[in-house]
């Protein structure tokens, strides 16, 4: 059975480190031995099966700076990853026929000094996801940007996450128009999505309410989140006094991320402003179960970020039965059906306003969606088709 070695930046939480675990977590469940190596890996800050051995990790160069006095980060960021694949490929003593790297492409080189196949997954082009302010800023990316594209295009294959990714990455990297990723959508196990939820907390959800709404995003400007106030509030406008309506902010939240705090206090105003402060919750950090309970006991799940590169949050809301309504961009356009598991509407309060009514006017909506939705996961996007796709990925590398 072929072994495979997943190279990553940094083991630490986030949507990225997610997507390679579940990766290697799907290889392993066919048979492939798998092993991490990584430049950092802290385990007060990691996820479960990276520290209870379900996946071994090997930690190298964490030595090596992170940034020079706060700058050069992305510089930092590549020569420890070009130096954990020096380790990986002359040093060390782990055998692999395959390596999955991510996130940073200039290891590659070095990988190709090995003899093993390289598989490099794109979570979207580094280079569109920083900004270029100052003059300086942009003679330090130039070099950097260059050594992207072309190390980019030196691994054996390149898988994206979304078809949206695969047309960004055509359009960003246009030295690469022979190579055409692979799509292979991050599918996470919903097996604990199954795990019964608890029953309704009524300091979330308040008793006697017809409606309710649910936004699931981390407090980050870029999603988009004071759409969801906005449409709400629109919609609370138009509807007779004694319909109970009520909208719940979820978000992921860092007390360390300055963003996260400041964005918060700003959608709070943005509530009081529009006057339904009293029917909003804003809900920071929650638990797995928490997460169930709401997507269990929501009505419908607003998802408000442009242009989303993939976006986890509405598949698990459509596997667990909430159908979506999200703005009509980005990743969003390959899970969500309109009208028939959700609704894809402009980035307008209005727009958004429309298709929430529509819940509120017919209360079998949820139910014929949410069973739609259901539907269309276990058809498009279970755990079950990601792993057999990886799975051949890998053989056909090999072969
Ligand atoms: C993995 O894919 C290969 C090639 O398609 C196939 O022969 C093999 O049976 C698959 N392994 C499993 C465990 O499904
Ligand atoms: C969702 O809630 C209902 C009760 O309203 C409960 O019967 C069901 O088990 C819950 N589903 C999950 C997956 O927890």
């Amino acid at each position: 059975m072929p072994e495979v070695v997943f190279l990553h930046p940094d083991l630490g939480i986030g949507g990225a480190e997610r997507a390679v675990i579940d990766a290697a977590l799907a290889l392993k469940s066919k048979g492939h031995s798998v092993h991490f190596v990584t430049a950092h890996h802290d385990k007060s800050h990691c996820f479960q099966e990276t520290k209870d051995g379900t996946l071994t990790v090997t930690s190298v160069g964490d030595w090596l700076p992170r940034h020079i006095f706060g700058h050069a980060h992305a510089l930092c960021a590549y020569i420890r990853m070009i130096y954990a694949a020096i380790f990986l490929v002359f040093f060390s003593s782990l055998k692999f026929d395959v390596v999955f790297c991510d996130q940073i492409s200039a290891c590659i080189p070095v990988l190709r000094w090995s003899r093993a196949k390289i598989l490099f997954y794109c979570h979207f082009p580094d280079m569109l996801l920083t900004a270029r302010h100052t003059f300086l800023k942009k003679i330090y990316r130039a070099p950097i940007d260059w050594l992207e594209e072309k190390t980019t295009g030196m691994a054996d294959c390149i898988l994206v996450n979304s078809q949206f990714t695969a047309k960004i990455f055509k359009e960003t990297f246009r030295s690469l128009h022979d190579v055409s990723p692979t799509v292979l959508y991050p599918i996470p196990d919903f097996s604990s999505f199954n795990l019964p939820s608890d029953p309704i907390d009524v300091d979330l959800i308040p008793t006697g309410t017809s409606t309710v709404f649910l936004s699931i995003n981390r407090y980050e400007r870029k999603k988009n989140l004071g759409l969801a106030i906005s449409a709400f509030a629109k919609l609370k406008k138009q509807l007779p006094v004694s319909k109970k309506i009520h909208l719940i902010m979820a978000g992921g939240y860092d007390d360390r991320v300055l963003e996260n705090k400041e964005h918060y206090l700003e959608l709070n105003r943005l509530a009081q402003q529009l006057d339904v402060k009293e029917s909003v919750t804003f809900l920071r950090s929650f638990t797995d179960s928490q997460k169930r309970m709401l997507l269990n006991h929501s009505t419908c799940l607003l998802y408000t970020p442009d242009r989303e590169h993939f976006g986890i949050v509405p598949i698990e809301a459509m596997y667990m039965k909430c159908p979506v309504i999200a703005v009509k961009s980005g990743g969003p356009l390959e899970t969500v059906v309109d009208g028939d598991t959700g609704y894809l509407c402009e980035q307008e309060p209005d727009s958004f306003a429309e298709a929430m009514k529509k819940f509120v006017d017919d209360v079998s909506l949820k139910d014929r969606l949410g069973k739609a939705g259901r539907k269309r996961v276990e058809e498009k996007f279970s755990f079950n088709a990601f792993t057999k796709q990886l799975n051949e990925t890998v053989h056909n590398l090999l072969r």
